[in-house]
């Protein structure tokens, strides 16, 4: 590698956990902490891919299930070639959703198995660092515009949650977790088994999630950058 490469970071959460407000100050927080950042989200409404999708979530056009997720990892598979060039740029990544929403949403519709789900998808670039936000569906519910698109029902979310839980236990992948107030761990450094408690509580304030995130993050900038991407469930 010629340089040094940025880190790929996810973060991921049921809808209304707050990921977008926090990829935006994470993105700043890297930048003043002298490391190019950019934001990215999943999905990207902006591509053809991306319009047949934001139509579908917003009710305005019904798709297929099987269809819609293929179109979601379709719209992951056509930003790789620009991610991979950021990232050998030594841009880090902040992407607000990826593979784990894609999985997650679509295993939560009656008839999908993970496996199924998460096929697509395998060989993306691996996250350098996935953190997951949680808040009750209750919680986010009570949260602005909770409703309006195409999955945002309480009952919806809870079986999301239980998916992202089961994806949580993969030791293959880089999730990060912290109680706040606690010395930050890796995750390898645990035989663990997930309970509610282990991941950022995102119904804390904003400014102590985000610096449970920054910290996070930094560590891992500085970990990942003379190390090669990954490959995602490889
Ligand atoms: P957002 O643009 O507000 O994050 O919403 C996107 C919605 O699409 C959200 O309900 C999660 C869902 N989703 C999937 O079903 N599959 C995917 O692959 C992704 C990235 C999101």
């Amino acid at each position: 590698m010629a340089g040094k490469r940025g880190a790929l970071i996810v973060l991921e959460g049921v809808d209304r956990a707050g990921k977008t407000t926090q990829c935006k100050k994470l993105v700043q927080a890297l930048q003043q902490n002298g490391r190019p950042a950019e934001m990215m989200r999943f999905p990207d409404r902006s591509t053809t891919i991306g319009q047949l999708i934001s139509s579908y979530l917003e009710k305005k056009s019904d798709l297929e299930d099987h269809t819609v997720h293929l179109l979601f990892s379709a719209n992951r598979w056509e930003l790789v070639p620009l991610m991979k060039k950021k990232l050998e740029q030594g841009i880090n990544l902040v992407v607000d959703r990826y593979a784990f929403s894609g999985v997650a949403f679509t295993s939560a519709k009656p008839g999908f198995c993970l496996d199924w789900c998460k096929n697509p998808d395998v060989g993306l670039p691996k996250p350098d660092l996935v953190m997951f936000l949680k808040l009750s569906p209750t919680e986010a519910s009570l949260r602005g515009q909770f409703g309006e698109e195409r999955y945002e029902t309480s009952v919806f979310q809870r079986a999301v949650q239980q998916k992202f839980e089961h994806l949580m236990k993969d030791a293959s992948v880089n999730w990060q977790f912290c109680s706040l107030g606690l010395p930050i761990l890796p995750l390898t450094a645990f035989h663990w088994t997930w309970t509610p408690n282990d991941v950022i509580d995102a119904s804390a304030s904003i400014e102590d999630v985000h610096e449970d995130i920054a910290t996070h993050s930094l560590n891992t900038v500085s970990t990942v950058e003379n190390q090669p991407l990954g490959e995602l469930w490889k």
